[in-house]
């Protein structure tokens, strides 16, 4: 199975760039299935129920979230109604999941959604959700398995690939908004530290430059805004799955001035240093 991956979708901009690309990209590359972050999708700031049909539309197929995830009321309901997922470590009681099934021309696929530990809200422990929760897919028979790892830390990202790297099929971090330049393919487990965002790619993580450096040059917070007018980028990571391992990962960048960049991932494979 070929997957896509999207990382945060930041606001109007975000969107647009799905809406013209998104559908032109599944064709040319043959893409089964898409899995993007919504925290950020509706103005900066959670996913409302209009804009999650909207990402549906676009060719979305589940939706993953982070520390955003509660910041629009709907966003409860839509756990029932659409294929959404908020970090699998929240406390039980929380609403929604944080881990979901598919399957894909025959075969299966888990996509997981995880939330680290530095400068983040209080969750259960990511390292030790991701090991009972791939445990338990692959009682199921599960081979297939992708995580979006919302984290801020470089750190925890890449412990989480030696945790599992040769378990599971792909890791790609979200949250930071600023794309890294290490795809790569260890012990079968693709892994990006951080995909980067989908909308502006100027001013200051998808938001208006003027609240942060407001912010950072007086240190009095401000609300930040999406900007009026901007340039944008989309970024995708395309995956090939078989039997638990992926084969073949890229990543690519379209830019909203027709320019299009392809990163192939390196391989190499990494002791796993917890055996
Ligand atoms: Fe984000
Ligand atoms: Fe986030």
């Amino acid at each position: 199975m070929r997957i896509a991956f999207i990382g945060d979708i930041v606001g109007s901009p975000g969107r647009l760039m799905l809406k013209t690309y998104l559908q032109k990209i599944k064709q040319e590359y043959k893409i089964d299935f898409v899995i993007a972050n919504y925290e950020n999708a509706s103005h900066g700031f959670g996913l409302t129920a209009k804009n999650a049909n909207e990402l549906v539309a676009c060719g979305i197929d589940v939706m993953s979230g982070g520390n955003h995830t509660w910041d629009k009321k709907d966003i409860i309901p839509l756990f029932d109604t659409h294929e959404l997922l908020r970090p699998h470590n929240y406390p039980k009681e929380v609403p929604g999941t944080g881990c979901k099934t598919y399957e894909i021309n025959g075969e299966k696929l888990a996509v997981i959604n995880l939330m680290g530990h530095f400068s983040m809200p209080y969750t259960d422990n990511a390292f030790r959700c991701a090991q009972s929760t791939v445990t338990s897919l692959k009682e199921e028979g599960v081979e297939n398995i992708f995580i979006d790892f919302h984290a801020e830390a470089t750190s925890e990202k890449r412990a989480m690939l030696m945790l599992l790297q040769g378990e599971v099929s792909g890791i790609i971090g979200t949250h930071t908004h600023v794309g890294t330049d290490d795809l790569q393919i260890s012990q079968g487990t693709a892994y990006l530290t951080d995909i980067g965002l989908t909308g502006c790619r100027d001013n200051v993580i998808g938001m208006d430059a003027k609240v942060p450096l407001k912010q950072f040059l007086t240190g009095m917070k401000g609300h930040y805004d999406i900007p009026k007018k901007c340039k944008k980028i989309l970024q995708i990571a395309v995956m090939d799955f078989k039997n638990g391992a992926c084969e073949n990962a890229f990543k690519l960048k379209y830019f909203d001035d027709e320019r299009v960049l392809k990163t192939d991932a390196w391989r190499e494979d990494y002791a796993v240093t917890l055996k």
